[in-house]
């Protein structure tokens, strides 16, 4: 805690640990956690019981509410294989487990409803010969991701895909859905400036651009109604420049905040507000952190047959001048502050909406794990709660740490290595020099018995 603060730890527990309420969901405290996975699934988009344990053990930790990981509402629209789908009624009864589980903790779940559009990094044997669907035809920056624009009938199959995963979500007895409408995915590239080239009503001006997720929202509303939680995750800012400065910078503020009071439609539309920030998966500013390269190089061959730019990229990561050079850019494009890096954006959306309608909240994303940092960010009205992804995965009981103390011994390092390690193995903390022990043998036994933990206790036993 910052020696002259006025705020004692019990202030910022006070203001942390205080119901949150939406139009129709309410959560024990200010603390969400976001979006994060592993690939714990059934090739065939099924849950599997990895995942109920991931999701539990942030429940048990004192989380008010867990936000899913990227859920496709379609095969079409997935990002990695083995990751639970909302594609079919088949997988209602799964998702029901899930809020079983995290209910008996008052913990409440929020299904993200998402489609990769054309960011998709593996994308499995049912996408091999097809070209993301997406705003546009050119394929995304970063990988060489390949695009085909989507056509009219296209987009009005997707709009219904979201919807029918909204009435399942809500079928299962889950407290809301989140639509991805950030970091890159297909709803960023209708939204982005930076990306959406299309010349009919779903491209041109923020408000065609939006339209499709309007679209979206209202299909939603018709499903579920107006008592069911429906939230968007969206950039502040999308940067879309950022690495790469002769492309389109996409999305400013000001245009963010034209979106996002235009998905209110009228008080009909969407509850709340995640903020984030870059139009690309990873990016410089999120998980906002750093690139370790010796992880990146040991992983990225996994995208060498994916994108026409992922041999570029993998050869400029595995030489020891560009690598770091890369590293560099990376580094100085994230900026210095981490903790709380979307605040300004997540400040402007709430200083707008709330001229609107009061009842809307806002929540943000990006580095927290220290309490003084969270109520701060509360008491100055930026935003309602937060949302944390690695410092949970660091330390699975933050909220709880949170209770008695400012921040955990143990901080998460923001170092990224759980990030590379997701395209292959299972998701959790990497940074080795997190865990104790004499000797390397010991040290990494523990990492790994972390990393296993929600194998237990097998599925047969
Ligand atoms: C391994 C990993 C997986 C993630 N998966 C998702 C995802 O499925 N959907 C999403 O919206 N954000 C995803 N994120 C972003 C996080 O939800 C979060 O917004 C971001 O990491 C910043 O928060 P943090 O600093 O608390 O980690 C992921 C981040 C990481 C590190
Ligand atoms: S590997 Fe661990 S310390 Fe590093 S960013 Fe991920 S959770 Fe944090």
């Amino acid at each position: 805690m910052h020696p002259d603060s006025q705020y004692t730890h019990a202030d910022n527990a006070a203001v942390i640990f205080n119901e949150l309420t939406f139009r129709s969901l309410r959560v024990k405290n200010r603390l969400f956690r976001s979006n994060i996975s592993g690939q714990f699934d059934d090739y065939n988009g099924h849950g599997g019981h990895a995942r109920l344990n991931w999701e539990e053990k942030f429940a048990r930790g004192g989380i008010g509410c867990i936000i899913s990981s990227f859920t496709p509402v379609s095969v079409r629209g997935r990002i990695l294989v083995r990751y639970a789908m909302i594609d079919n009624d088949d997988k209602i009864p799964f998702w029901r487990e899930v809020g079983n589980r995290v209910h008996a903790y008052d913990c409440r779940f929020i299904m993200q409803l998402s489609h990769s559009g054309r960011q998709q990094d593996m994308g499995g044997v049912e996408n091999l010969f097809n070209k993301g669907l997406s705003s546009t035809n050119k394929s995304d920056y970063f990988h060489g991701l390949l695009a085909q624009a989507m056509t009219k009938p296209e987009i009005a199959e997707v709009v219904e895909q979201f919807a029918q995963g909204a009435r399942r979500a809500r079928q299962a007895g889950l407290d809301g859905v989140e639509l991805h409408g950030a970091n890159g995915y297909l709803l960023t590239q209708f939204l982005s400036s930076g990306i959406n080239d299309r010349t009919d009503e779903y491209g041109g001006g923020w408000e065609g651009r939006a339209r499709f997720v309007l679209e979206i929202v209202r299909a939603i509303r018709r499903e579920v109604g107006q008592d069911f939680h429906l939230q968007m995750k969206i950039n502040g800012v999308d940067h879309n420049d950022w690495l790469y400065p002769w492309i389109g910078k996409g999305n400013t503020l000001d245009e963010t905040v034209k979106i996002c009071t235009m998905l209110l439609d009228g008080g009909k539309g969407v509850d709340s507000f995640h903020i984030s920030s870059g139009s690309t998966f990873p990016h410089p500013r999120n998980p906002a952190g750093d690139l370790p390269l010796n992880d990146l190089r040991r992983w990225y061959d996994g995208m060498l047959s994916q994108g026409t730019r992922a041999p570029m990229n993998y050869a400029i990561f595995s030489n020891p001048i560009l690598g770091r050079a890369f590293q560099a850019l990376w580094r100085w494009r994230r900026g210095k502050v981490i903790e709380g890096i979307n605040l300004d954006y997540a400040r402007a959306v709430s200083e707008e909406i709330v001229k609107i309608d009061p009842d809307i909240r806002v929540l943000c994303t990006g580095g927290f794990q220290h309490a003084d940092r969270i109520a701060d960010a509360i008491r100055s009205k930026a935003c309602d709660g937060v949302t944390m992804a690695r410092p949970l995965v660091a330390n699975n009981d933050l909220p709880d740490i949170l209770t008695r103390q400012n921040g955990p011994e143990k901080e998460c390092t923001y170092c990224n290595k759980c990030l590379l390690n997701d395209l292959e193995n299972p998701l959790g903390c990497y940074d080795f020099s997190r865990f104790d022990g004499d000797s390397f043998e010991e040290r990494y036994d523990r990492m790994i018995k972390q990393v296993m933990s929600v194998y237990e206790p097998p599925t047969f036993q």
